[in-house]
């Protein structure tokens, strides 16, 4: 019998796993669907971590479960919708976390991850306010689930849509996460948005990952990014 067993407290609901506790310096993340392996998570977090990107340790994998090194601290997101964190310092965040990811290059024969046309740069690919966690020493990515190696300017341009999504699935609930803000703080000092068409196919195929309202948001997002991503050429 193993810890994972009988994992503590839940600490987290997310689109696709459960994350508890399973002491105060690691957690479980465990797939919903029991039949999914965690081995290409653990395999793209690795990769990321090697590499010095700021992501915590995986410990192992096996089945549906990941146990990672605990982060200490809340998501990006709950410290912008708690007024804890300005808008343009989170923007600033998530921009530098594409740089340090995108830093990260392919050995020519890397068969790891899924390679994608147009780049050999290590992408993440969901790369958002939930996705970060603040901990003392700095943001932590996590969630590297779909990571690629791919073009910067597509990782960029899946940010951007799910930032737009995001904000006007739930623009009448929360008026710190305004669409419009969030991109005019975002897409000025991040890297050029070069594939935002591939960016809006990428999410299409992830809508059964998504809540359904910002599903029905997606079309309207794409607008709303090319139209300010055009206003304010980089
Ligand atoms: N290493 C970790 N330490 C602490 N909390 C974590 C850790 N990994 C994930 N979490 C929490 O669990 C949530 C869901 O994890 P995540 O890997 O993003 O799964 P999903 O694919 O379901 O979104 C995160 O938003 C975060 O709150
Ligand atoms: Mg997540």
């Amino acid at each position: 019998m193993t810890a994972c067993d009988h994992p503590g407290a839940l600490l987290a609901t997310g689109a696709t796993a459960l994350v508890y506790e399973l002491d105060d310096r690691r957690v479980l993340r465990r797939y919903k669907d029991a039949d999914l392996s965690a081995v290409p998570v653990a395999t793209s977090t690795e990769i990321a971590w090697a590499a010095g990107v700021p992501t915590p340790r995986v410990l192992s994998a096996h089945g549906p479960d990941l146990v990672l090194e605990r982060v200490d601290g809340p998501t990006m997101l709950a410290e912008m919708t708690a007024g804890q964190l300005a808008m343009d310092e989170a923007m600033q965040i998530l921009a530098r976390l594409h740089r340090r990811t995108h830093q990260v290059t392919a050995m020519p024969q890397e068969q790891e991850l899924p390679r994608l046309p147009g780049g050999d740069r290590l992408l993440h690919l969901d790369l958002h306010p939930n996705n970060v966690l603040m901990a003392p020493d700095g943001p932590q990515l996590i969630d590297w689930e779909n990571a690629s190696w791919g073009p910067p300017g597509l990782d960029v341009a899946v940010t951007a849509v799910i930032l737009a999504c995001y904000a006007l699935a739930y623009r009448t609930e929360d008026d710190a996460l305004d669409a419009t803000d969030l991109l005019d703080a975002f897409l000025p000092i991040a890297e050029p948005l070069t594939h935002l068409p591939e960016a809006v196919a990428f999410r299409r195929g992830r809508v059964d990952f998504m809540p359904a309202a910002e599903a029905a948001q997606l079309d309207n997002a794409a607008g709303l990014v090319r139209y300010l991503a055009d206003r304010a050429p980089q």
